[in-house]
This record gives C-alpha cells, structure tokens and sequence, in this order.
C-alpha cells in the first residue's frame, strides 16, 4: 500500500490511573478511581482489581520508553494525574508530581518519542468531588489553573495537549448509569449540565496553555456512535453521516461526538437534541456560550461502529459476526467514515487518538505472547483509515490503545489491550506479536500494510 502522510505521527496511548500505580507516593492526593476501587462493602470493579500498582509505570517508566523506542515509536500519548500535581485539585501544588511528568518528558524527548498529555483522563481528585465534581462551576477555573501549572513546567517541550479524554464516559458512565466513579446515577439533564460544564473547563484549559505557548496545540479526545453505511453510496454515506451526530437516535445522545465537540465548535445543540436536553439547554447563560473556545485538532477515540442503512436503521449483524474478547464489533470501516464525517462537521485535522483490542492473551509455551488476532484488527483498521486520508481528511496521526496492557476500568485486569503483556505479579513486560508488528508499520510508515 502506498504510505501515509510525510511527518505522520505513530503513537501509543495511556492514561495514569490505569498505568502509573504508586497510587499514594510522593504527596500524591486521592482520586475518584482511588475512592470508587477502595469503597468498602461495594464491589465497582472485576476482582476487586485497583489502580493501586497497576503497571508501576511511576517507577519502571525509563524500562517503558526504553521498549517503545526499540519499537520506533514516535509519540506517547498519556495522561496527567491531576491529584499528583496538585493533591486537592486546587490548592498546593506538589513539586515531585511535577518532577514525575518531567521526568518522563524528558525521558521521551531523550528517545525521540513526542510527549502527548491528557489533562484529565477520569481521576478526579477526591476534594473536588467532594465539592460536586463536575457539576460544580468552580472547577472551570480549577481545571484552567491546573492546565497552566503543568503546561508552564512542560513549556518548550510539550506541543500538543489534549483536555478531556471521553467526556462522555466521564459525564454518562460517572454520572448517569454509575458505572464508573464516583458512581453517581443523576438524570439525563444533570449528565447534560456535566457536559456543558466540561466544554467551559476544556475552553478555560485551552485559554490557559495558549497564554502560556500560544505554538501549543490543543484539542480533546472525545468518543460517540459513529456510523459507516451499508453500501457505500451518497444516499446511504448522508444516512450514515445523520445519524452519527442524531441527539435523538435510537442509541441514545450522551456516547455521540457532538453533545462536546457542537458546543465548542458550532456554539449550539444539534437541532436533534431530546427533551432533557432542550430543558437543560434553556438553562445555560447565553454568556456561557461566548467562552466557548475552539480545539486545533479534534481526537477520536474509535474502537467500533455501527451500519446502518439508506434510512439510519441499524442493521443487524450476522450470526457469528467478529467480536473481539471485550465482546466489541469487529468493524473497520468505521475508521474511513469517521474521519471523514467529523472532518466535513467540523473542518478541523483529526488524530486517532485511541483504537485497538483487547485479546485473551496469555504467554505461550515458547515464552512469547502471539496475538494475531490483534494484528490482523489494527491492520484492517489502518488500511480503512488510509482510505479517509486518501478522501482529502487531514489525519495526523495514529495512536494505539495501549503501549502495555493496564487496568481498564470497571474490567480491571481481565482486559489486555496492550502490544506489551504485563504480568502484573511480577511487573515483567513482554513485547507480543504485535509490537513487533507495529514497529514495522512505523518503519515503513504504513507502507507494509
Ligand atoms: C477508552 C478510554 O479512554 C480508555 O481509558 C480505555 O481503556 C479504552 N478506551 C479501552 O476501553
């Protein structure tokens, strides 16, 4: 296949609850995720697993950007623990939190890996939930403050920071269905107020890093339903593109792109929008729209997505259609019709911030981890995702979910997306089938595909 775009950016992607571990060390503060593992009498998650040690990735991160390197990995995306930096969210900053971030940045530059941060990927810390979380205004300003700390520390060395990861896990996961911290089961116009008020943190947190480095790039990385057509005609390519952004579709508003990223970028709701969202809506002071600010690059985290027809009616998958081992459709199209659909909404160059699978992987009696079935998911998701580009869509980049295997969520351990294995009773990594793989493709610059 012919290559991507000159200067593409191959990367992995982490967050550091699910990785960092070292959950109570060096004046680190407590977060959601520390809180909503450690309830007592309540069983959040699989196992009972927490981000306690995960993958340790505080102490062995030389080890780490050690591995990625050797795999010519060009950029890392991971996340900042905002109680690391600053233990009760909005009060005295903790140098060695700080220390930590540098480290690892200078560690990356070192390697010639690009450092990309996540400001906030979940981990609240505990004494701002304490005070409402996000659905107290005050953390508008909390949020820019602490986005300034870190990009003055990082300044010069990190270009490109994205905000929020998912606010619609986030707002809907941690504040509608409970499923995640801090558990919260709210209505759907409080989830709405979550949003609003996360597109005023992102805008305040953009405001913050541009007054810092106005060369910085920021953006977010949202996730939704996205939808690909059938067949791919111009009938069924405007159904799919209508009900990727439909605020009243049959699946629901709250997991679409839009209900973030119109905010900021359209000033608006989609006319589509439900009633508890219009209620909510007609609450918001017109001056709140006023400070909504823009994003240089929008991030897509994609791992699936759903056909539908010439009419937005999904359609149903055959029996025995590929799934991989979190039960997700195998559907790379999605891909090609992403890119393209959020790029002719909002105009704005798109990095895949996060795509991969999770595999039953375990070490073989050779000693290695091979896990074809991954390698053969990211290849068929690359070549459709060349196809968006091929269409004209500025994509800048490729970020594989994850570097190592690490703790996902309400999941815990029992689902490794990595194209590192970690044996988390030891700390061992053990690069699979599909690191190896990866680094061709990076060497190649898709070439190989
Ligand atoms: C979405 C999230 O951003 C990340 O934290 C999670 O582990 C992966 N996708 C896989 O579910």
């Amino acid at each position: 296949m012919s290559k991507f775009p000159e200067n593409f950016i191959w990367g992995v992607a982490c967050a550091s609850y699910q990785c960092e571990g070292a959950w109570n060390e060096d004046g680190k503060g407590p977060n959601i995720w520390d809180d909503f593992c450690h309830e007592q009498g309540r069983q959040h998650v699989k196992n009972r697993d927490t981000g306690d040690t995960a993958c340790d990735v505080y102490h062995r991160y030389r080890e780490d950007v050690a591995l990625m390197k050797r795999h010519n990995i060009k950029a890392y995306r991971f996340s900042v623990s905002w109680a690391r930096v600053i233990p009760d969210g909005d009060g005295e900053v903790n140098e060695k939190g700080l220390q930590f971030y540098e480290a690892l940045v200078d560690e990356l530059l070192a390697s010639g890996i690009e450092p990309m941060i996540t400001l906030y990927h979940w981990d609240l810390p505990s004494a701002l939930q304490d005070k409402g979380g996000w659905l107290n205004r005050d953390i508008v300003a909390a949020f820019g403050r602490y986005a300034s700390i870190v990009a003055r520390r990082l300044k010069g060395k990190v270009r490109k920071y994205m905000t929020l990861n998912e606010p619609q896990c986030a707002a809907f996961l941690g504040y509608g269905n409970g499923e995640h911290a801090p558990g919260w089961k709210l209505s759907e116009e409080k989830v709405a107020q979550v949003f609003h008020i996360m597109c005023l943190a992102h805008s305040e947190a953009y405001r913050a890093i541009k007054a810092v480095d106005p060369e910085t790039m920021v953006g977010a990385a949202p996730c939704g339903r996205q939808c690909y057509p059938e067949t791919d005609t111009p009938e069924n390519r405007e159904a799919a593109y209508r009900e990727t952004f439909n605020l009243s579709s049959v699946q629901g508003w709250a997991f679409t792109t839009n209900i973030f990223l119109d905010s900021l970028l359209l000033k608006k709701y989609d006319e589509s929008a439900p009633a508890a969202v219009r209620r909510f809506a007609r609450t918001i002071d017109p001056a709140d729209w006023e400070k909504m600010e823009t994003l240089d690059f929008i991030g897509i985290n994609v791992y699936n997505g759903d056909m539908v027809d010439s009419k937005g009616g999904y359609v149903p998958r055959y029996p025995g259609f590929p799934l991989t081992a979190t039960k997700w459709k195998v559907s790379p199209e999605v891909m090609h019709y992403c890119v393209v659909n959020n790029y002719r909404r909002y105009g704005k160059p798109i990095v895949i911030t996060e795509n991969g699978q999770s595999c039953n992987d375990r070490v073989f009696l050779d000693g290695k981890v091979h896990d074809p079935e991954r390698i053969d998911f990211l290849h068929r998701y690359l070549l459709e995702l060349k196809k968006g580009i091929d269409e004209g869509v500025p994509v800048l980049g490729y970020l594989q979910w994850s570097f190592l295997d690490n703790f996902e969520w309400a999941q815990g351990y029992d689902e490794r997306f990595g194209i590192v294995y970690v044996d988390y009773r030891t700390g061992e990594r053990i690069p699979k089938d599909s690191a190896a793989w990866y680094a061709k493709v990076i060497e190649t610059n898709g070439g190989c595909l």
